[in-house]
């Protein structure tokens, strides 16, 4: 059986504290606090292992922590060892004004022998993957050529990221570009979603998908647009929703599902991730229940 191959070059340790109220400049004492695993490729293969997925994560860890999170909910993974230690990030949830604040500690750069390792092991996994999929940014001082020799390797890729990372790898023709309209943005300058979907399909995407948080999400091919519409809900924490998108994508796809369908259930796991408090988890029994209630309307044809 084939497996997804989730890239994850960049995880890391989240701590996520709550508190009654949080001030600036003050002593804020923290009544509850969660370490759970992070980063955007880990996010994709943990809620693709919580949908029933098959992934493998690939990338670099420092963290036992990581590893043995990920091995209690049983994602595969082959990662590199690395000397350094994972990074930590930390997210302040402050109930008072209900604002959300992230500490983004930044990845380290691998050492070359670890960046070889890392190369050959990917290699290694390609004939099993039906899937690659490539998510978020790399650590500062990486080259995109990084992205543009994974995206090279035969098998369709999912990537979700932005800027010349992104624009680098579009000549490989990736099978999906998923990225939210501010990323969007970031890539291709103030545009319309659709009109810049379209630029990314004729620079060489085969498939767009530009989310926008509640306001629902696009999907842009070349036989047609079709825009989606997410359940109603109170979120408790959207953070990891747009992976959780990615790995209900892929979920759907390894099914054998059309691709409306699969960002169908992409959206059902966005939503259902913003429904709990840590981020890349989802509750099955929600996936389920939202899924009937994602509206999907096709727009006129290219
Ligand atoms: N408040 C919400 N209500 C309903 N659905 C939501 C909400 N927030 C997120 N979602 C779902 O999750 C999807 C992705 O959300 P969003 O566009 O915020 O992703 P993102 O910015 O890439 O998130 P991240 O990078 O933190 O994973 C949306 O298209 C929608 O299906
Ligand atoms: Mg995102």
């Amino acid at each position: 059986m084939k497996y997804t191959l989730c890239i994850g070059m960049t995880p890391a340790v989240q701590e996520l504290r709550e508190f009654k109220s949080f001030t600036l400049g003050e002593v804020n004492r923290s009544p509850a606090i969660h370490r759970s695993v992070a980063g955007k490729g880990p996010n994709v293969a943990r809620v693709l292992r919580q949908v029933g997925g098959r992934p493998l994560l690939l990338g670099f860890v420092g963290s036992e922590f990581i590893t043995d999170n990920l091995r209690r909910e049983g994602v595969a993974e082959r990662m590199i060892r690395t000397k350094e230690p994972t990074r930590v990030c930390t997210t302040l949830m402050d109930h008072a004004t209900g604002t959300i604040t992230e500490l983004v500690e930044e990845a380290k750069m691998p050492t070359a022998s670890e960046w070889r390792q890392f190369f050959a092991t990917f290699r290694r996994c390609l004939p099993q993957a039906c899937y690659v999929v490539i998510a978020g940014a790399l650590m500062p001082g990486a080259s995109p050529e990084i992205y543009r020799k994974i995206a090279r390797c035969g098998v369709p890729v999912i990537i979700d990221s932005q800027r010349e990372p992104l624009l680098g790898v579009l000549e490989f023709k990736p099978f999906i570009v998923k990225l939210n309209v501010h990323e969007l943005e970031n890539t291709l300058g103030k545009v319309e979603i659709i009109a810049g979907a379209r630029e990314l399909l004729k620079r060489g995407a085969q498939n767009v998908i530009v989310t926008h948080g509640a306001k629902g999400a696009w999907l842009v091919s070349g036989t047609g647009v079709w825009q989606f519409r997410p359940p109603r809900i109170t979120p408790v924490n959207p953070i990891g929703s747009g992976d959780a998108v990615t790995a209900g994508i892929c979920r759907a796809l390894e099914r054998g599902e059309n691709l409306p369908e699969a960002v169908r259930f992409g959206m059902a796991c966005g939503a259902a991730n913003a429904l709990t408090l840590i981020a890349g988890t989802v509750q099955l029994p929600d996936v389920r229940r939202l899924l009937v209630q994602v509206r999907l309307r096709a727009l006129k044809n290219l």
